[in-house]
């Protein structure tokens, strides 16, 4: 599907962003493995989310709506920690590199037999990264070119695992999260050490629910469990998601506030960013949802000015590097990313993707092995960006529509809802104009 946005007036005023993506799966899956039911209100329920849900569906798990009347949300029937049942079929996991790898740590060693695998796009996405400490684990994975990519299979065990102990290579919360899904099997406690700060909702869930996790200078150790307690969750707004519409707000001279939004620090690299390159930001904690902040981001333009985003800071805007792009085109001096290797093995190699987008503007970004820069300001014509099938691509671009000041068309936007399905009408509803 091709839309095409513009934003003569810029887009500004009030956002309640989508549920948060990274926590829903979290949430699901560690419902999915409890001990009773649990209810989880406000989950996100589209794209990489419902790739989740449907997974574990199809390993016995039972969903149901919450009743009309109160808040919304799911009822989900946990089967415990060794209590999935075998798949009829192969698991697809779509777009989702989060359900895939997540799912795991979740299924490895269980006496099933699971075979994992999705779309063209994560089926070539880096996953020795995972195969490789589950093996170590004692896990059983057979995959394309030794399971260095999906479809991965997973030989059934005998329901338990030996334990993580790991140092992690690069900053994954994905991986990470992997090994505590799978070390609450394991026979003895486990040990994280290495990259381990990337962003922490995983461990901020087992606080809530109470699992024996420790973090000490340096190191993760999480010791077994023999279950897990059925709970009650409140999703907060994603930040990655509201990050799409701040940066509109900032490059079309508007005021933005973004409300009911996670705030989790290790989300909010991107504000540091912000304020750096010039933005006036207040970020209002508000209260707590299952551990995470919640609260309110008000953002007012300011003269953009060129930044420098440093590989010790890539792994709390991971996400929103894409946007750092958008906002060097309309900032003076040279933006510039490095130490961000990681954006090659995302949905899209976002490296390049961003580099096409500019240029497709009639911009330039000068890309670099593990990162880009971007001269500014530049003048941006209108035109037309091709997403490539990524959420993120295809949201960016339609935002640089706001700063050209002319329409820009963005082939393949149905990506975008991977992880905001009411993109175009939020659009709408902050000033813009969509042709679909
Ligand atoms: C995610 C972790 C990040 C991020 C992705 C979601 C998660 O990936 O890019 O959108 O929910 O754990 P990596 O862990 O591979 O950096």
């Amino acid at each position: 599907m091709e839309a095409t946005f513009s934003a003569p007036r810029g887009l500004g005023g009030d956002l309640y962003p989508p549920a948060d993506k990274s926590i829903t799966h979290r949430a699901l899956m560690l419902a999915a493995v409890a001990a009773g039911e649990s209810r989880v209100f406000n989950p996100l329920s589209t794209g990489d989310c419902l790739a989740t849900r449907r997974c574990l569906e199809d390993l016995g798990v039972r969903f149901a709506p919450l009743p009309p009347g109160g808040r919304p949300g799911l009822r989900i029937a946990g089967r415990g920690l060794t209590g999935l049942r075998g798949p009829a079929g192969a698991l697809d996991a779509g777009n989702s590199g989060t359900t895939l790898r997540l799912l795991a740590g979740l299924i490895a060693g269980l006496p099933i037999r699971v075979v994992l695998g999705g779309d063209d796009s994560l089926n070539s996405r880096p996953m020795l990264r995972i195969v490789e400490p589950l093996r170590s684990m004692g896990a059983d994975i057979r995959g394309a070119s030794g399971g260095r990519y999906p479809p991965l299979e997973f030989l059934p065990g005998g329901g338990s695992l030996g334990p993580a102990d790991y140092c992690l290579p690069v900053a994954s919360a994905q991986v990470k999260s992997t090994l505590l899904f799978a070390g609450l099997r394991a026979a003895s406690p486990s040990l994280l050490t290495g990259k381990i700060d990337s962003r922490d909702h995983t461990e901020r869930l087992y606080h809530y629910l109470g699992l024996p996790l420790s973090r000490e200078a340096g190191f993760l150790r999480l010791e077994p469990v023999d279950s897990i307690p059925p709970f009650e969750l409140e999703v907060p707004g994603d930040f990655s998601s509201a990050a799409f519409f701040i940066t509109g707000a900032l490059i079309s001279g508007q005021e933005l506030t973004v409300r009911g939004c996670g705030l989790n620090p290790t989300r909010l690299g991107f504000l540091r960013v912000l304020e750096r390159m010039g933005a006036q930001l207040e970020v209002r904690d508000e209260g707590e949802s299952g551990g995470e902040p919640v609260g309110s981001i008000r953002v007012r333009p300011g003269a953009l000015s060129a930044v420098t985003v440093t590989a010790e800071e890539v792994p709390a805007l991971i996400d929103e590097i894409p946007l750092v792009a958008v906002l060097g085109a309309f900032a003076r001096g040279v933006t510039a990313v490095c130490g961000a290797g990681e954006l090659r093995y995302k949905e899209s190699d976002r490296i390049r993707a961003v580099v096409d987008m500019l240029g497709a503007l009639g911009g330039r970004a000068e890309p670099k092995e593990d990162g880009f820069s971007v001269d500014g300001p530049q003048v941006l014509s209108g035109g037309t960006v091709d997403s490539g099938g990524d959420h993120r691509i295809a949201m960016a671009g339609a935002i640089l529509a706001a700063g050209a000041g002319t329409p820009v068309t963005v082939e393949r936007f149905e990506a975008a809802a991977v992880s905001f399905p009411d993109f175009i009408s939020d659009f709408r509803r902050l000033g813009g104009e969509v042709t679909e």
